[in-house]
């Protein structure tokens, strides 16, 4: 959550026994225009792994960029994941967080059709068993009740 999961927090909880811990909300649009607090919210330590990265933001090209931003990182998260939840204005204002449940298709379908190429990071098992090839992409997104 925004403001609370840094990496302090998230190191505190692996040793209170927390299986995933998932970084503070990133916005799409600053890693993609380079802002530098943006991009250090995606910084955890290896302790903290699996770790997941939060995205925020509205536009499949934009989430794409990021994404690959994210992914191309020396240490790469083993997760990303979705924010489809927030409800906070300044969020939904903008079109992201729970906004997007009001356009599943932008939001989800848009942005894993964008991310067809990078499927070879699918671990081959995954992709060898037919999924990724055609068809949806396996995903997984946050089903809080939020
Ligand atoms: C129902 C709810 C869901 C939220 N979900 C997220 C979330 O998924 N990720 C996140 O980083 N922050 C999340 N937040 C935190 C808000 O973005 C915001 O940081 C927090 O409400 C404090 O903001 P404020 O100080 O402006 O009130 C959530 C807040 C609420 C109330």
């Amino acid at each position: 959550m925004a403001g609370i999961t840094n990496s302090a927090y998230r190191r505190h909880l692996k040793k209170q026994g927390v299986g995933l811990v998932v970084t503070e909300m990133v916005s799409a649009y600053g890693l993609i225009y380079q802002n530098r607090r943006t991009a250090s919210y995606l910084d955890f330590s290896e302790e903290e792994r699996p770790v997941a990265v939060q995205l925020f933001g509205d536009d499949p090209e934009v989430m794409r960029r990021a994404t690959e931003l994210v992914l191309s990182r020396p240490a790469p998260p083993d997760l990303i994941d979705i924010n489809m939840g927030c409800p906070v204005r300044k969020v939904v204002r903008s079109g992201a967080g729970a906004a997007l449940l009001a356009d599943p298709e932008r939001a989800v379908a848009g942005w894993i059709r964008t991310l067809y190429h990078r499927l070879p990071l699918l671990d081959p098992r995954t992709r060898d068993a037919g999924y990724g090839r055609s068809g949806p992409a396996p995903c997984s997104l946050p089903t809080r009740p939020s």
